[in-house]
């Protein structure tokens, strides 16, 4: 069917006749996804209509624009009771009942003088196909009258839109109004964002629930011991492919640099960065003073030494005097 504009086909197991609407152009993108119309040629009230098409197919038709009535007219066959459609008067308004929704000024399409609600109790809808006056036009009837049910199949599917977008119908086909962070004719792309990297000293843990480093994607970071995070701890990627934030940076917890004591020296190791996390500082006393305190710090996580400095004392200084003057 790809290589024809129009497309007939009879179905055997369906007691209808029914057809196709397929543009080439349309086909090439959208597989078989189509917008199709079927009649019955048996005839029933308004409601066993409905019942028939929905059983069958979708609905009754909901027209939509003048080529649909135009395709219609030329495609369907003359029938003298003509075709119920999906229109019907509830609480006094003419309403669509696929959608529910009132049918609007502009959508209108009665023939002259119509409705009539000439009968009263005119509280459906038919289409005149073929007729001499005011053919491809509506008329208010009867429910209760026998005419051909006018049906068609939807196009969009539960995975039109790849799930990420409304389906919306249109002539012989649909569109998809794709969510954010999603796009494309079948909103089967994801918006992307900048891979992101670990920080150095810290670590990443993301999730992608729709593509690696694209909309939705979270990451959270982390800094190892000793080290403290600058910049935010969480970003997600939004619906323009931007992050909410950068990677932070993991910066080495610095101490306060320690004083030598006084008659004493220090000499310091730096595994990490100056005086920071994980430096450690050993003192000693010069000759005739003692140690007073620790011998050794070490630069916690937390930016404390695990020690203050020792002190040097001179060593029994008052009791030499003592002794040589006695
Ligand atoms: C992306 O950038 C826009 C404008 O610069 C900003 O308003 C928006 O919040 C950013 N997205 C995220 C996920 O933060």
């Amino acid at each position: 069917m790809r290589e024809r504009d129009l497309s007939w086909h009879l179905s055997k197991d369906l007691p209808s006749t029914c057809f196709l609407l397929c543009l080439s152009e349309f086909l090439a993108h959208q597989g078989t996804d189509c917008w199709t119309y079927h009649y019955s040629e048996k005839l029933m009230n308004w409601q066993s209509a409905r019942k028939f098409c929905q059983e069958n197919y979708t609905d009754l038709v909901a027209i939509q624009n003048k080529r649909e009535i135009e395709y219609l007219e030329k495609t369907v066959p003359f029938n003298r009771h003509y075709y119920w459609i999906g229109i019907r008067k509830i609480r006094n308004t003419w309403t669509w009942v696929g959608t529910n929704k009132p049918l609007a000024a502009e959508a209108e399409n009665w023939g002259t003088g119509e409705p009539n609600n000439k009968k009263s109790r005119e509280d459906c809808v038919e289409i005149y196909i073929k007729r001499t006056r005011d053919s491809g036009r509506w008329n208010d009837d009867a429910c209760h009258k026998r005419k051909a049910a006018l049906c068609y199949t939807a196009s969009c599917q539960p995975g039109s839109c790849s799930g990420h977008g409304e389906c919306v119908e249109t002539i012989n086909n649909h569109t998809c109004s794709c969510d954010a962070g999603h796009y494309g004719p079948q909103c089967q792309f994801v918006v992307q964002c900048a891979a992101l990297e670990t920080p150095e000293l810290g670590s990443m843990v993301c999730t992608h629930p729709f593509g690696t480093f694209s909309f939705g994607s979270q990451c959270a970071f982390n800094c190892s011991e000793g080290t403290h995070l600058a910049g935010m701890e969480e970003a997600h990627c939004g619906p323009f492919g931007n992050w909410s934030s950068l990677e932070p940076t993991c910066h080495v917890i610095q101490c306060e640099p320690p004083t030598a004591p006084d008659l004493g020296s220090m000499d310091c190791t730096h595994p990490l960065a100056n005086f920071s996390f994980t430096s450690t500082c050993t003192f000693s006393c010069s000759e005739g003073t003692e140690l007073s305190g620790e011998k050794r710090t070490v630069c916690g996580s937390s930016g404390l030494w695990s020690s203050p400095p020792p002190i040097c004392q001179r060593k029994f200084a008052q009791h030499t005097e003592d002794f040589k003057m006695g």
